[in-house]
């Protein structure tokens, strides 16, 4: 089974920092099994949510892999999510939970609960499954993506339940994804 922890454990874009922002978009938008100081809504740029993942650990298994989100390379798109201050202890377990083609990278955020004129960035980590790793299913239609979710389970439970929670948090941000909700809405139909 594939295992980036120890890959990761050299990426260290962080080193020397008490405190480091990581940005979730995915399962770690609305699965926040870690501890926190704080939480805020924020956006990436230039990336775009995919389910184009492989699950063989978390919501499906080596033989009916389940489908969950990485982050595909969109010039110009904007990627809502969920931005935690953490200090770097919880990046250890967080490597076992991302373990499955994810890796460590350094992207520029933007916080959306500020409404002043300049906006307030910062840099933050993100976990990111790119098409290179072994576990990456890549593109596939709505219809082919919904039946697959809908028919696969791993560990962490149904994968159904992974897309419905990561469209629900999405609307509860007020956050646009139309690939997401039309994902969404085609599972609602298997
Ligand atoms: C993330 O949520 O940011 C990474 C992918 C996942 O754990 O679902």
């Amino acid at each position: 089974m594939l295992d980036t922890t120890a890959l990761n454990q050299q990426r260290n874009f962080f080193d020397g920092h008490a405190e480091i922002w990581l940005f979730g978009y995915g399962s770690l938008i609305w699965k926040a099994d870690f501890a926190y100081l704080e939480r805020r809504p924020a956006f990436i740029t230039g990336w775009e949510r995919r389910f184009w993942q492989g699950s063989h650990d978390h919501r499906g298994t080596l033989e009916a892999p389940g489908r969950v989100a990485t982050l595909i390379p969109a010039e110009g798109a904007v990627c809502h999510g969920m931005a935690y201050r953490i200090t770097p202890e919880v990046l250890a377990p967080l490597d076992v939970r991302e373990k499955n083609g994810y890796l460590r990278e350094k992207v520029p955020l933007t916080f959306t609960d500020v409404s002043s004129e300049t906006p307030e960035q910062s840099e933050g980590l993100i976990y990111l499954a790119s098409e290179d790793n072994p576990a990456f299913l890549g593109e596939a239609t709505l219809d082919e993506i919904a039946l697959q979710i809908a028919n696969a389970h791993g560990p962490s439970g149904p994968n159904r339940e992974y897309l419905v929670n990561l469209a629900a948090a999405l609307r509860e941000l007020g956050a646009e994804d139309a690939h997401i909700f039309a994902l969404e809405y085609q599972l609602s139909r298997v």
